[in-house]
């Protein structure tokens, strides 16, 4: 074998009935995620989201550059500004920017103007990509935006498989999260994940249960 290689670990050899056992009790499991909206202040420990995050920092990542950081905000003062700053941000667009039929569209889906769970959850998790490595480096990352897409699905499967309420949410406005998180500039912020348990009225929108069928999400060739 060459210097530069290690063997396939783990080398599992299952019966096929058993894989799909397996493939099926996950899918299952991860069919009962959705987006929480209102959130408990009972606390999350940090090694929770530790482990998340590590599972995240697991992910393939375009020349394996990992271009993902991961500022987690806790104390309610960054709460606080993040909830000003989100809800102005979306007061613009739910103000008329965003159009009336999204504004219809995402009421449907339980999103509001309003964002209480920024200061109640928890935890705030800042998923940024890194555009390069440094703010000198002159070679760009690639893929970023997927990479860091793949490590935020995990990071949620994880939070799910700890049976943990999350809620992605975009990461406007895009300056004031670099500012907030401490991030330098080559750093973009790609979404929010807020992290906590649900509240006890908590709910989940009937559109939000509405999935596309495999024979509409999938083509085999
Ligand atoms: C990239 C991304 C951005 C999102 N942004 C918001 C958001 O700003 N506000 C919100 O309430 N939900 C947001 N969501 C959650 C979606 O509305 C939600 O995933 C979708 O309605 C499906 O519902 P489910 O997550 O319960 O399955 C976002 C989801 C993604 C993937």
């Amino acid at each position: 074998m060459n210097v530069n290689m290690r063997p396939w670990t783990p080398d599992i050899d299952l019966p096929d009935h058993e894989r799909i056992a397996r493939a099926a009790a996950f899918c299952e499991h991860i069919a009962t995620r959705h987006s929480c909206r209102r959130f408990s202040s009972r606390p999350v420990p940090r090694a929770l989201i530790e482990t998340a995050i590590a599972a995240a920092g697991s992910a393939p990542s375009g020349a394996n550059r990992q271009p993902w950081h991961f500022a987690v905000l806790s104390s309610p003062g960054a709460k606080t500004a993040l909830r000003v700053a989100v809800e102005e941000e979306e007061r613009h667009f739910y103000g008329g920017i965003g159009g009336s039929e999204w504004q219809g569209l995402l009421q449907e889906l339980g999103a509001k103007a309003e964002k209480p769970y920024l200061e109640i959850a928890p935890w705030i998790i800042v998923a940024f990509g890194q555009t390069r490595a440094s703010d000198t480096d002159r070679f760009p990352n690639p893929h970023v935006t997927e990479s860091v897409g793949i490590a935020c699905g995990l990071l949620l499967t994880t939070l799910h498989q700890a049976s943990l309420a999350t809620l992605v949410h975009t990461a406007t406005p895009a300056r004031f999260l670099n500012r907030l998180c401490r991030r330098p500039e080559h750093e973009k912020p790609i979404m929010l994940i807020v992290v906590g348990h649900p509240a006890p009225d908590a709910t989940v929108p009937a559109a939000a249960l509405d999935r596309k069928p495999l024979d509409q999400i999938a083509s085999w060739l």
